[in-house]
């Protein structure tokens, strides 16, 4: 299992924002709802959009390309077109410093 990897300071992620950052060479997408962060690939299931240049709304992140939502808590499509889920990986929130956990998807 890979370790957690800092990722940026949460003051840098405001609540309704997203951020795009490599881990171990993979693009994610760290989401911030509230107090809570999430991450995600930055790759929509569809036809591979950048998940990251996409509308935030709530906890839904839609595809900028065809307009594919996925929930950021669990990677899960939620509408067309995409129906498969994307990578969902483990956030946590130490002193105010932002920790990914790549999942092995
Ligand atoms: S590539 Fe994301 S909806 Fe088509």
């Amino acid at each position: 299992m890979s370790e957690f990897v800092r990722v940026l300071r949460l003051d840098e992620l405001p609540p309704g924002q997203k951020h795009t950052v490599v881990v171990d060479d993979r693009i994610v997408v760290l989401v911030r709802v509230h107090d809570d962060v999430y991450c995600i690939d930055d790759v929509c299931t569809h036809d591979g959009g950048p998940l990251g240049e996409g509308t935030l709304d709530g906890y839904l992140l839609a595809c900028p390309r065809h307009g594919a939502k996925f929930d950021v808590r669990t990677g899960a499509a939620v509408t067309m077109p995409a129906t498969e889920p994307t990578a969902s990986h483990e956030v946590t929130v130490t002193d105010g410093q932002v920790f990914v956990r790549l999942s092995e998807e």
